[in-house]
């Protein structure tokens, strides 16, 4: 048996990590970063940065006073340090629910198809709420899977199409079976929505992207 821990599982797909992202999402992963973006200002806090992406669209479409980049992939975090270096933007080796910052420290948190893999989401979400200030925003990008029409067809993809698209690049397709068991049991939308608010997060709104291949929550901490 090989080792299924989540850092070592990202580790091993760091060099197909974005084309495949891209090629699974027919590109949509691309224009879904870019409306969570909008929404962050000031000092940000990118949980789970992966390769950095979500970091290069912030540098190239807001206005942004830093931005951290915090994962605990050691080698999607040295991708991001290689390929993602900019002004104002710092990487660290860190786990987002045991965040080293202090309290109120950052205006807005986007995590990005990433609170998926944490084992503890509670832990997670009160961590995020401790570390943004008052007024500040948490954005959560998640591929949680439509809850309409499409969830079957959506679920066939997932489990039976995407895995051979993957064999195409990649030997990994273990690590992308762990990606379609992740999604399927991800807790509903309503019962997402509740556990932000649970830690104290208000105003929490969820909106659904491309049919709802793909959610955003939005929530402030007052
Ligand atoms: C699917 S990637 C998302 C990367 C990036 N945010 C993006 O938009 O493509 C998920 C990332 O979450 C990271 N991750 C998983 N659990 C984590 C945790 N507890 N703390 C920080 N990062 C974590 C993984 O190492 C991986 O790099």
């Amino acid at each position: 048996m090989g080792d299924f821990s989540i850092p070592h599982m990202f580790d091993k797909i760091v060099d197909k990590y974005e084309l495949l992202n891209h090629i699974l999402s027919f590109n949509l992963d691309r224009i879904w970063r870019k409306r969570a973006v909008k929404f962050l200002n000031g000092r940000i806090l990118d949980v789970a940065t992966g390769t950095g992406e979500i970091v290069e669209v912030v540098v190239n479409t807001i206005k942004y006073d830093f931005i951290v980049g915090i994962d605990i992939s050691k080698l999607m975090l040295k991708y991001a340090i290689k390929n993602r270096k900019y002004e104002r933007v710092f990487y660290l080796f860190a786990d987002g629910e045991k965040l080293p910052f202090k309290n109120n420290s950052f205006d807005s948190i986007v995590v990005a198809f990433g609170i998926r893999n944490f084992k503890n989401k509670e832990i997670a979400l009160s961590e995020f709420y401790r570390v943004l200030k008052d007024n500040g925003i948490l954005v959560i990008l998640e591929m949680l899977g439509p809850e309409n029409f499409l969830s079957y067809p959506y679920r066939f993809y997932l489990r039976f199409i995407m895995p051979l698209i993957v064999s195409v690049f990649t030997k990994e397709v273990n690590a992308y079976y762990y990606l379609y068991k992740s999604i399927i049991s991800f807790p509903r939308r309503s019962k997402f929505k509740s556990m932000i608010e649970d830690v104290g997060f208000k105003d929490v709104k969820v909106l659904d992207l491309t049919f709802g291949a793909c959610s955003m929550f939005l929530a402030k901490k007052y």
